[in-house]
């Protein structure tokens, strides 16, 4: 089975061709804001200006392989969540390529996507799942019929918590890895907000009191002649992306081992942009050791949006006969994990 996946939820356009064991071609164009963090609109005008030459590249690339297009069984596309202009140029594309192959059209949840193509692309058979990136932070494990969420943000998802943190700090978008960077460097431990609540957490709050102690700090710094300013500058930016870090994924850490406690599961799954964090890597192996848990990551490809996943996600459903009439296509800005039926897995322990 040969599917067509796309994916263009926010800030990445990619697109490709999977079968059941590998991607067989995949293209990517990348929208990069020139300063601030993603703009919608300019996201979307990102895709509708590269979306054709994503297409006839995979396209291409695939006939290289000596694959025809029209041996393309069915084309996929993220449904939700994510941008609305965003989702609205890719789900265009998505029903045009389905009407010219002739082939039908399947909707896929992008959270789902992140969690499928890790189970794909590692031994995870059915994990805890820490899914943590850019606009959404949750933590899902498969019961009865679908993915469902123990834990997720209350408000802000992590990484758009760390990306608003490093503007502040005057940092380019995404901030994220540049956080951890800096990190590296600390030399000594500051305390900040720590907020979970029940199974959920928070990272609004901790992105604040982080860009209040560096105001506070580049004040101070300034009013202290005697220092060399920009090297104490410098190492105070440091220690607060630590403690950031360490507070952060302290929080994810333990809402991820309740979830385990609760639902008996013995395997670890970390998906999402804000996985490629060594340090929470790190954090999270030590928790499942210390549990006797699996614990799984795939490769850097896989976990920032990419059109694998759900290619991936499409096929699964394709062979399931979870497809869409053109008049269901409709995206879904808000589509949540746990609406979906997971209709491929029902082979899969309760
Ligand atoms: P989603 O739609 O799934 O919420 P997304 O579309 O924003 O996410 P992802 O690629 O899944 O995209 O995640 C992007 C996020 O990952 C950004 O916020 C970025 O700062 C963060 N990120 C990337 N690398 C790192 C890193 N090394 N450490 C921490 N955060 C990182
Ligand atoms: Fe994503």
């Amino acid at each position: 089975t040969l599917v067509l996946g796309i994916e263009g939820t926010a800030w990445n356009l990619s697109a490709a061709v999977v079968d059941e064991d590998d991607v067989i071609v995949e293209v990517t164009h990348t929208y990069r804001p020139a300063s601030g963090g993603i703009h919608p609109r300019e996201a979307a005008q990102h895709h509708a200006a590269h979306i054709g030459e994503v297409i006839a590249d995979v396209f291409f690339r695939l006939e290289e392989t000596g694959i025809s297009r029209d041996e393309i069984d069915a084309v996929a596309f993220s449904r939700g969540p994510g941008l609305g202009p965003c989702l609205r140029i890719v789900a265009t594309a998505a029903r045009m390529i389905s009407q010219i192959l002739k082939k039908p059209l399947v909707g896929v949840n992008h959270c789902v996507a992140h969690i499928e193509v890790g189970v794909w692309k590692t031994d995870a058979i059915d994990p805890v799942v820490l899914y943590v990136s850019g606009a959404n932070s949750q933590v899902l494990a498969y019961q009865e019929g679908t993915y469902r969420v123990f834990g997720e943000t209350l408000d802000i998802g992590l990484g758009n918590s760390l990306d608003k943190f490093a503007r502040s700090a005057g940092l380019p978008h995404p901030g994220g890895p540049l956080i951890e960077k800096y990190a590296k460097e600390a030399t000594e431990n500051i305390e900040l907000p720590y907020t979970v609540k029940g199974m959920d957490f928070f990272f609004s709050g901790l992105s604040t009191a982080a860009t209040r102690l560096l105001q506070e700090n580049k004040i101070k710094v300034k009013q202290n002649q005697s220092q060399n300013n920009e090297e104490a500058g410098d190492v105070f930016l440091a220690n607060i992306c630590h403690a950031y870090q360490e507070t952060a994924f302290a929080m994810s850490v333990e809402v991820t081992e309740r979830a385990l406690a609760h639902t008996g599961k013995s395997e670890v799954l970390l998906a999402g942009g804000v996985g490629a964090n060594s340090r929470l890597r790190e954090m999270l192996s030590q928790m499942c050791q210390e549990r006797g848990a699996k614990f799984y990551v795939p490769e850097k490809r896989f976990m920032g949006d990419n059109g694998a996943m759900i290619a991936y996600t499409g096929l699964l459903m394709y062979k399931a006969g979870d497809i869409l009439t053109l008049e269901e296509s409709a995206v879904d800005a808000g589509f949540r994990a746990d609406q979906v039926s997971v209709t491929w897995k029902e082979k899969m322990p309760v």
